[in-house]
């Protein structure tokens, strides 16, 4: 079977280099352009050096992008949502990894992105790329917006008792530790290596962009959104505080997960009685897309503290990008995201 064409626009960032790599082993995707406005004319192997000998592509600009199956698209936000017109007519499938195109509602991105939508029309063409909520939609779409890689991780923790009306959807709290690769490849002073080595910063206590979307998917009003940034290259770790509206035992709630995931083959529970990897943890994950779901309950405040690991460029971009672009070109969800990760790490 010929494989689909595809092309990266912002292949020398982090995402983009993801991408390359996952697309460069894929049994049905070729990688024809990567983009890079900075490197253009240079091996895409002199900025991502894990591809030293599987390809010998070039970074090209935008403008020389040719008409591919699939673009994916990993700007910066902001960058594509002014050129979308320009950009659709190179490929019938766009998937996004910015925040530029994940809400529905142009009123609710002017709320937390603090300017009006520059294409807001376009809204309602885009399917918000999470497939353990929207896989039926994602296989007929043509344009997929993945979301932001602290939404997935708090989405994912907790969704299944929101849905089955288990918790006060009132009064959640997401605590979230994420490692730098998610700010991606361009210095600044907060991440230049002497001010966040070894650091663990509260960054943004309330108010995260990621918000928004959180509370679309959930379908909920509000809720606490806290982000704290480690020294760790990969990952993130979400604790979902919630507090149970029903007595419900460890059993009910094993039951309400594994059915609420019993078809996301990559959403896997993880709730051991003993030993040292109990609930998830997102070192092991590096690499994969894998997203790790798990709780405790707290009898003493009737509450549960719901825990979710994934790799901030794994199941957080390049990894659900691709998951999207399988299904909605119609191969197997799995198709090249078959890796395990490594222990130890
Ligand atoms: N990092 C993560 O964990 C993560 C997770 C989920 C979603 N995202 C989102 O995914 C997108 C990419 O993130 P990233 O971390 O990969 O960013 P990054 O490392 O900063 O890379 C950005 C890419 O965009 C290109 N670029 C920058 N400005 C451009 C412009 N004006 N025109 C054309 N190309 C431009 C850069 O290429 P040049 O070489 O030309 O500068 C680079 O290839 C962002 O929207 C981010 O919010 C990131």
């Amino acid at each position: 079977m010929q494989k689909l064409s595809t092309a990266i626009l912002g292949a020398s960032g982090y995402v983009g280099g993801e991408l390359a790599q996952l697309l460069l082993g894929h049994p049905h995707f070729e990688l024809k352009f990567a983009t890079s406005e900075n490197f253009a004319g240079k091996l895409i192997s002199k900025i991502h050096p894990n591809l030293r000998g599987a390809t010998d592509l070039k970074f090209c600009k935008i403008s020389e992008v040719g008409k591919v199956d699939v673009i994916f698209a990993c700007l910066p936000h902001g960058s594509l949502a002014p050129r979308i017109a320009e950009i659709e007519k190179l490929a019938p499938k766009i998937i996004d990894s910015s925040a530029d195109f994940r809400f529905e509602d142009p009123e609710n991105f002017e709320k937390w992105y603090g300017h009006p939508h520059p294409a807001p029309a376009e809204l309602k063409k885009w399917i918000y790329g999470l497939p353990e909520l929207h896989r039926a939609e994602i296989k007929k779409a043509s344009k997929i917006a993945v979301p932001g890689c602290t939404a997935t991780a708090a989405i994912l923790s907790i969704i299944p008792l929101v849905k089955a009306d288990a918790v006060d959807s009132s009064k959640i709290i997401f605590d979230l530790k994420v490692a730098s690769s998610g700010s991606g490849n361009k210095p600044s002073i907060g991440s230049h290596h002497p001010e966040r080595a070894g650091v663990l910063r509260s960054y943004q206590l309330a108010g995260h962009r990621h918000t928004g979307e959180v509370l679309q998917e959930l379908k909920i009003s509000s809720a606490g959104y806290s982000i704290t940034s480690t020294p760790a290259v990969r990952g993130i770790i979400c604790h979902a505080h919630a507090f149970l509206k029903k007595d419900l035992d460890d059993k009910s709630i094993w039951k309400i997960y594994r059915e609420f995931y019993a078809d996301a083959p990559f959403v896997r529970i993880v709730k051991e009685a003993n030993g040292i990897h109990q609930l998830p943890e997102p070192k092991i994950l590096s690499g994969t897309n894998f997203c790790d779901v798990g709780w405790v309950l707290d009898s003493n405040s009737k509450s549960v503290i719901a825990v979710s690991a994934i790799d901030n460029l794994g199941k957080g971009a390049a990894g659900a990008s691709i998951q999207c672009a399988n299904l909605a070109c119609g191969f197997e969800e799995k198709a090249g995201l078959e890796f395990l990760g490594l222990h130890p790490i």
